[in-house]
C-alpha cells in the first residue's frame, strides 16, 4: 500500500480500493457511533473525509484526534454517500504521529484574522488561507522559468553579495565580519574595511540588474529571479525589507520591445495562475476578495495603456483631486497617484514612460530632450507600481557624464562602465516584484501575507 496524496485521490482516486493516507486534522464531528475527520496534507485546498466507526478504533487513539493532530489512517476507498465530496475514506487502523493539545494549539477551529496569524507565522502554512498562497506562489515561481525558458531567456545567477548600489539610493543591508565593538580605523579615523572580509565594504543586494546586463551582453537574453534587500524604512503594505525580483535583460530590445515584453509576460503569468490554481483562486476569491477573479480575468484581456510621463502629470492635475503628496512634474509618483490613473481614470493597468531623470536611476537611457530618461513603471489596480525598468543607457561618454554628475562610486562601477567600452549595444530590462505579483493574484492586500516568512522594519521572527 503507496501513501498517496489527497489531490490525486479527490481527482482520480479509484473506489473500493485500500489505502493510506496522513495528514493534519482540520476538525473532528460526529456522534457517539461515528466520526467524520477533515483531513488535509497541503497538497489542496480542499480535506479528505475520513469516517470513523468508532467501535473499529480504541478511545486511547481518538481522544488524540484533534484539530492541529498530525495522522495516518490505513482504510478504504469508497464512494461518498453523502453531497460535498466525490469519495472518503472508511478508516480500518489510526496511528497518530503528533497530537496537538487543544489548550496550548493556537489554530482552532474558528477564522483567525490575518494580523493575528502574523504573530503565529510559522504555524500559518497549515491554515487554508496560507495553503492556498503559498501554492500559488510555488506556481508562479514555477510559470516565471516556463515563460523565460519557452522565450529564449537564460537563467543567470546574480550574486547576493556586492560592493555596488544598483538603485544608487544607499537603502542597504552591509555585509561585515568586522567587530563592531572594536572596528579597525585607517589613518583618516574611518573604518578601515580592507581588514574587512571581502577587502571592501560590501553590502546585500538591491538588485540583480547591474550585472544581469553583463549577462545579456553575452548571452542576448538572460533573466534573474533572486531575493533582493532594502533598508528602507517604509511600513506600507507593498515593502518588505527582504522580497524577489524577476529581472528580465534582454540585448537589442528597446523600450518599446520591453514594454511589450512586460505586458506579455504579466498577462502569461496571470493566464498560468487562472489555468493552474483556480481550486485556490476559488477559495481566495470567496474569502477575501470577491472581485479577485473578474479582476485577473480583466487583465489578461485588455491592453495596457502606454501613457508619456507628462500626460500621466497632466491628468492628475487636471483631475480636480485632492492628493495628500503634490503631483508637479518632476515629482516622483506616489501609489494614489498611480492608484488614480490605473483605478478611475484609465481602468486598466498602464504603462508609464519617460520620466524625469532626476527621480530615475543613473543607468537610464537619457533622451535627447536632456530631461527625461527612458524608464518605464507598469502600474497595477490595487498595487501601483509592480514593474520598474527601463532602456539602459549605452553610451560609454553619456553613462560616465551620469555617473559623475551624481557624485557616485566610480571605484566600485568600473566593471560595469566598461561593458560600454567593448561591444556595447542596444538593450534594456525590468524588474518584476515577486510578492507584489503575489498579492495582486492572490487579491490579499498586505505583502506580510504573502511571504512566508516577511522581514520588514522591526520584524525578523522565525
Ligand atoms: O523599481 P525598482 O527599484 O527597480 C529596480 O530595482 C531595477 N534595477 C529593476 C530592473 O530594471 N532590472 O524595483 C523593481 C520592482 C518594483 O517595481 C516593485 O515591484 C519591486 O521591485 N519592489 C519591491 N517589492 C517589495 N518590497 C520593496 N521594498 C520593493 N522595492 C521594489
Ligand atoms: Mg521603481
Amino acid at each position: 500500500m503507496k501513501t498517496q496524496r489527497i489531490v490525486e485521490i479527490l481527482k482520480s482516486g479509484v473506489a473500493d480500493t485500500d489505502l493510506t493516507v496522513q495528514g493534519w486534522v482540520r476538525t473532528k464531528r460526529g456522534n457517539k457511533n461515528v466520526a467524520f475527520i477533515a483531513l488535509n496534507d497541503g497538497s489542496c485546498a480542499a480535506n479528505l473525509q475520513i469516517v470513523v466507526d468508532l467501535e473499529q478504533i480504541p478511545e486511547s487513539v481518538l481522544k488524540n484526534i484533534t484539530t492541529g493532530a498530525c495522522i495516518r489512517v490505513d482504510g478504504r476507498l469508497v464512494a461518498s454517500p453523502a453531497s460535498g465530496q466525490r469519495v472518503e475514506v472508511q478508516a480500518k487502523a489510526i496511528e497518530v504521529y503528533g497530537t496537538a493539545d487543544p489548550e496550548t494549539y493556537p489554530l482552532q477551529k474558528k477564522g483567525h484574522s490575518l494580523e493575528f496569524l502574523r504573530d503565529i507565522a510559522y504555524l500559518r502554512p497549515r491554515t487554508n488561507t496560507f495553503g492556498a498562497v503559498l501554492r500559488i506562489r510555488h506556481a508562479m515561481a514555477y510559470a516565471i522559468h516556463e515563460y523565460f525558458n519557452k522565450n529564449g531567456f537564460y537563467y543567470f545567477h546574480t550574486p547576493i553579495i556586492t560592493a555596488s548600489d544598483c538603485e544608487g539610493a544607499g537603502a542597504m543591508f552591509q555585509v561585515t565580519t568586522l567587530d563592531l565593538n572594536n572596528l579597525p580605523k585607517n589613518e583618516e579615523g574611518k573604518v578601515d574595511y580592507t581588514q574587512d572580509f571581502f577587502g571592501k565594504s560590501c553590502n546585500l543586494t538591491v538588485s540583480g540588474q547591474l550585472e544581469g546586463e553583463l549577462g545579456a551582453l553575452a548571452l542576448g537574453r538572460i533573466y534573474t529571479f533572486g531575493p533582493t534587500f532594502r533598508a528602507e524604512n517604509s511600513n506600507t503594505p507593498r515593502h518588505a525589507s527582504e522580497f524577489w525580483m524577476i529581472e528580465p535583460e534582454a540585448a537589442f530590445f528597446d523600450l518599446e520591445d520591453n514594454m511589450e515584453l512586460a505586458e506579455d509576460f504579466l498577462k502569461y503569468l496571470i493566464q498560468y495562475a487562472l489555468d493552474n490554481c483556480a481550486e485556490d483562486l476559488a477559495f481566495m476569491n470567496k474569502m477575501w476578495d470577491p472581485e479577485l477573479l473578474d479582476r485577473l480575468h480583466f487583465v489578461v484581456e485588455h491592453d495596457f495603456k502606454r501613457l508619456e510621463y507628462t500626460e500621466g502629470i497632466e491628468i492628475l492635475k487636471a483631475s480636480g483631486r485632492k492628493f495628500e503628496f503634490p503631483c508637479d512634474w518632476g515629482c516622483d509618483l506616489q501609489s494614489e497617484h498611480e492608484r488614480y490613473l490605473v483605478e478611475e481614470h484609465f481602468k486598466r493597468p498602464v504603462i508609464l514612460i519617460n520620466y524625469p531623470k532626476d527621480i530615475k536611476a543613473f543607468y537610464m537611457k537619457q533622451n535627447v530632450d536632456g530631461k527625461t530618461v527612458r524608464g518605464m513603471d507598469v502600474l497595477f489596480p490595487k498595487i501601483g507600481e509592480i514593474i520598474g525598468g527601463s532602456e539602459r543607457e549605452a553610451d560609454y561618454g553619456k553613462l560616465h557624464a551620469r555617473v559623475q554628475e551624481l557624485g557616485m562610486n566610480e571605484r566600485e562601477l568600473w566593471w560595469y562602465l566598461d561593458t560600454r567600452r567593448w561591444g556595447s549595444a542596444p538593450h534594456s530590462g525590468f524588474g518584476l516584484g515577486f510578492d507584489r505579483l503575489l498579492i495582486f493574484v492572490t487579491g490579499l492586500t498586505n505583502i506580510r501575507d504573502v511571504q512566508p516568512f516577511p522581514r520588514t522594519p522591526q520584524h525578523a521572527d522565525f
